[in-house]
């Protein structure tokens, strides 16, 4: 397995541009979201945003070392937009890692951040929609402990099918 070496942060406004451009690389046309549907979600009363930020310590040279050719030093790797607007039901609205971070575990940090903050504003359950077709994130959430709920026909505007996908937050050692 390999390792980047990154830290979770709040976001700032100044991302916008860079979270939108990361959103358009990972989803194809139809399902990546236009500008103004990524700021109307994050902007939603009950959602956070967090980031996925490159760590280089002057005093960890391995930190540099450890990044992908293409990352640059200190640079957004990947974000998280959630939700707990329904009672006790959080959603998470789309994680988006860059291509050439990907299996480095930045999904996966970013995934139980999210959780961990849902856990505590009391959330018991988190729900999220993929695309039928997306092996990737279906094998990610498999990993982290989601289960299939249901089937929605031509959920996404280009006609494929969505899967929701739901985790019980305190059902796993991670949420005692
Ligand atoms: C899905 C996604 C967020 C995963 O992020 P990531 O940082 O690459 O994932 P991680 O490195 O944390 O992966 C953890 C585990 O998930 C599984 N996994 C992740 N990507 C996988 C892939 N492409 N194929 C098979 N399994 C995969 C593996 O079990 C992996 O562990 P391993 O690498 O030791 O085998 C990333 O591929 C992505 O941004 N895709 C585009 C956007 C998207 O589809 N988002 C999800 C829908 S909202």
């Amino acid at each position: 397995m390999g390792c980047v070496n990154f830290t979770i942060r709040e976001y700032r406004p100044q991302d916008f541009d860079t979270l939108w451009r990361i959103d358009q690389e990972c989803f194809p046309p139809g399902i990546s979201y236009s500008r103004l549907e990524l700021a109307v979600y994050m902007r939603r009363a009950a959602s956070f945003t967090l980031i996925a930020e490159s760590v280089v310590n002057a005093s960890n040279r391995l930190a540099t070392e450890a990044l992908p050719d293409a990352v640059s030093p200190i640079e957004i790797l990947g974000f998280i937009v959630a939700t707990c607007n329904r009672k006790r039901m959080s959603h998470i609205i789309t994680i988006d890692v860059r291509q050439d971070a990907r299996r480095l575990r930045v999904g996966s940090g970013l995934l139980k951040a999210a959780e961990k903050r849902l856990r505590t504003a009391r959330s018991s359950w988190v729900e999220l929609e993929t695309a039928v077709d997306n092996l990737a994130a279906l094998a990610f959430y498999k990993r982290h402990g989601y289960d299939l709920v249901k089937t929605i026909p031509r959920y996404y505007s280009n006609g494929v099918d969505a899967l929701v996908l739901r985790k019980d937050l305190f059902s796993t050692s991670e949420g005692s």
